[in-house]
């Protein structure tokens, strides 16, 4: 029975492979910003309608979610996620399916999402007498801008009605050859907040510093004390990373200006810490400048959560990916601190998000995640979709045994 459903799906699934080329392609050349997906959306329920799939359009304004029942479909549910939108980058790729969208690119994958979700749609509608119960399927808008689309899809009462028992999500990963998948066990991503300083001071000629209240030794002072915050008042066991990454103050070379601003971003894998460690920064960047006669204040823009995958979850996963690509093609990886708002939905209901490989290096394809030239081995369309498609049906079969 698994032979013959592993056998159907990566038939169906190689055949489907050219058509979900032309779609990812389209994505690819009509990249929309996060929340501004509206061409998008209509591009998704227009292939799903096709297929006459029943749907739910405007979710969240600008997402969709799509029903996929087959027998005894009350019986569990299981959600899969694709997010949507692209980035404000301007593409350097020469290709023929390069951004016609000026200054807007898929350069995080999620048209390779997309199109890998539509596939999972295309062959699981044809699979509905071999599987028990209901698939859900989610595009989900604006990933990439915080606070991102996740907490309006959970708001929209998604993960309600049917109520999933699990949810799945998958990322392409440059570092991975195309045709493996990447899981990892427990905490995947780190958690991401902004970090906004002002430091003011009081300007004045460069000869009398005596006069002035220099805010730019004192963001010296203040970048120094918070990298110390990192390493003396962290668990050594707990990952936490700041990187301040802009600093601007002053306009010339002899004269002490008014202001400095300082902004980066913070990262961990500890709920707790992470709270800790916004209060101990407001306390000490303000405490410092107070002491050098100056000002600080530290605005946080709170980003995503990290990222936990349901370790029994992924352990099952992780074994139905084994069985359907074969062991050498199911790779185990490390906690990296990026940031993904399939965080949200996995704090709600056991969740796994897994990579999908997308390095081809005889053909230099691979390079960095957010670069103008990202791009991917097309052959993914192929793994993506059929990898999905089983690890659903397996997990459904699961709860409705
Ligand atoms: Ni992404």
């Amino acid at each position: 029975m698994d032979d013959y459903l592993k056998d159907t799906i990566k038939k169906r699934a190689k055949a489907q492979h050219a058509t979900l080329i032309d779609i990812r392609r389209h994505l690819h050349m009509h990249p929309e910003l996060s929340f501004q997906e509206f061409n998008t959306a209509k591009f998704i329920a227009k292939t799903l309608k096709e297929m006459n799939i029943a749907l739910q359009e405007g979710v969240a304004n600008t997402g969709l979610v799509a029903l996929i029942k087959g027998k005894n479909p009350d019986k569990a549910t299981v959600a899969l996620r694709a997010d949507i939108d692209a980035l404000p980058i301007h593409e350097a790729n020469e290709v023929p399916y390069k951004s016609k969208n000026e200054g807007v690119m898929h350069a995080c994958g999620h048209d390779v999402h997309t199109a890998s979700l539509i596939g999972v749609a295309k062959l699981l509608n044809g699979l509905k007498e071999e599987f028990e119960g209901t698939i859900k399927l989610i595009f989900q808008p604006a990933e990439e801008k915080n606070p991102g689309g996740a907490i309006g899809v959970i708001q929209a009462g998604v993960l309600e009605q049917p109520k999933p028992t699990s949810i799945m999500g998958q990322h392409v990963n440059p570092n991975i050859p195309v045709g493996k998948i990447g899981f990892v066990k427990g905490i995947m991503l780190g958690s991401a907040d902004e970090l906004y300083l002002t430091v003011t001071g009081k300007g004045g000629h460069a000869a009398s510093p005596q006069l002035a209240v220099d805010p730019i030794l004192i963001a010296a002072q203040i970048i120094v004390s918070l990298q110390q915050i990192m390493s003396r008042n962290c668990n050594p066991i707990v990952p936490s990373v700041l990187s301040l990454c802009h600093i601007q103050g002053g306009e010339t070379t002899n004269v002490i200006p008014k202001a400095v601003q300082i902004s980066g971003t913070f990262r961990t894998t500890d709920e707790r810490w992470r709270r800790e460690a916004h209060q101990k920064m407001k306390t000490l960047a303000s405490g410092v400048a107070k002491a050098m006669g100056g000002d600080c204040t530290l605005d946080i823009n709170q980003g995503y959560p990290c990222l936990n995958n349901d370790l029994a979850l992924t352990q099952r996963s992780r074994a139905s990916a084994i069985a359907f690509l074969g062991a050498e093609k199911v790779v185990d990886m490390e906690l990296s601190m990026w940031a993904e708002d399939f965080a949200y939905y996995a704090q709600q209901i056991p969740g796994c998000f897994y990579y999908l490989g997308v390095k081809n290096e005889a053909h230099d394809i691979g390079p960095c995640l957010h670069t103008p030239t990202f791009d991917i081995d097309e052959r993914v369309l192929e793994t993506g979709p059929g990898v999905m498609a089983w690890l659903a049906i397996q997990e459904l079969a699961v709860h409705t045994r």
